[in-house]
């Protein structure tokens, strides 16, 4: 089967990225979508996003299918958002009963989301233990069976976010794909690395293209794209119709701005974004929640930086927001020098 979707073709970057793209029954407005991020794209991080704007599509963390039915969206950390934003957020659940998945799906339609994203992808052992996430990549059927009973469930779009595998091969990944496609998912994101590779190798774009090759549906390809550069390469050598930006985003949370062509920011744009994110956070969230999920966010942002190891360590010591701000003052004011490419040894 080959795609419909038109794919970039060396015209503008910026007029492709801000093509619209369809999802089943909805659409969404830039190529650039958020990953899914547990402990990070909670409802702070993703309002500060929006702000800045740009952003196809927001995801939530990953949320455990089992709970989501009974959870409370004004106590739980994960299961929390904005009613602005809910049209264009893709909630992501994690679970390995069809039944159970089902049920936290049908919950995920009712409160007015864009979509639900299924995920196939996490491959830390406590999750892989009870057979979900990546796990479920050693289990196709019982996959497909999910994707199908969601399908039969919901109108809303269903999305599937999967890696390569256990092992290291394109062909079984593209042919889940297929099978993904064929039960009725709506879009697919694929990270093509293997389980249970955290990160430590680069991810293999070019198995992307054989995802994209593989089915008619849109595939977002995700892995190491840290610039508009890198973007423009991933579409060109890929064929993807979108990308799902991770930990850039994280530490660069106007970057969905900024490539659409929304924004050109300046050097204050770092301090400013910190300081925002603060603010959200404590709007948000309780202390010392709030002060620990800044302490995470903020790793990622000490990654664009040289001696950006000191400065998380400075960061990492304070005790409250008030001393954090002068940490980001006393950093920004010595006019730090940003890297090229993030720091790895940071970006986990
Ligand atoms: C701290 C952290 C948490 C993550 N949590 C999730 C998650 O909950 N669900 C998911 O599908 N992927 C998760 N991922 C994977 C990302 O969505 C993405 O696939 C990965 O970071 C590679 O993209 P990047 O290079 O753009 O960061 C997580 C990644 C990081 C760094």
């Amino acid at each position: 089967m080959t795609s419909q979707i038109k794919p970039y073709s060396k015209t503008d970057i910026r007029t492709f990225i801000n093509t619209p793209l369809a999802i089943g029954n909805r659409e969404i407005p830039t190529r650039l979508i958020l990953a899914p991020m547990s402990g990070l794209t909670h409802v702070a991080f993703r309002e500060l996003v929006d702000r800045y704007g740009g952003c196809g599509l927001l995801a939530t963390e990953m949320c455990s299918a089992k709970a989501l039915p009974i959870e409370n969206r004004h106590v739980s950390t994960v299961f929390r958002w904005r009613d602005a934003e809910a049209s264009l957020l893709n909630c992501q659940i994690l679970g390995s009963d069809p039944d159970i998945m089902v049920h936290a799906a049908r919950r995920v339609e009712a409160e007015g989301f864009f979509g639900v994203d299924l995920n196939f992808g996490c491959s830390v052992a406590p999750i892989c233990k009870k057979n979900c996430g990546a796990a479920l990549l050693r289990t196709p059927d019982l996959a497909v069976q999910i994707v199908r009973d969601i399908r039969q469930a919901v109108a809303i779009p269903v999305t599937v976010k999967f890696r390569t595998g256990w092992e290291d091969a394109v062909a079984p990944a593209a042919d889940l794909a297929r099978r993904f496609e064929d039960a009725g998912a709506d879009a697919l994101t694929f990270h093509p690395r293997v389980a249970p590779d955290r990160r430590s190798r680069p991810p293999k774009w070019e198995y992307i293209r054989m995802i994209k090759q593989a089915v008619s549906i849109p595939v977002f390809g995700n892995g190491e794209v840290f610039t508009l550069d890198d973007c423009e390469k991933m579409f060109e050598t890929t064929g993807c119709d979108g990308i799902a930006l991770g930990r850039i985003a994280v530490a660069k949370p106007w970057v969905f701005a900024q490539w659409t062509g929304a924004l050109q920011p300046d050097s204050n744009i770092y301090r400013e974004s910190l300081l925002q994110m603060m603010e959200l956070l404590a709007s948000h969230f309780s202390p010392p929640t709030d002060i620990r999920k800044f302490k995470k966010l903020a790793l990622y942002s000490a990654a664009l930086f040289q001696f950006g190891h000191a400065f998380f360590t400075r960061m990492f010591r304070a005790q409250n927001f008030p001393e954090m701000a002068d940490v980001i003052h006393a950093f920004f004011d010595a006019s730090p020098e940003p890297t090229s490419r993030p720091n790895l040894n940071l970006f986990r």
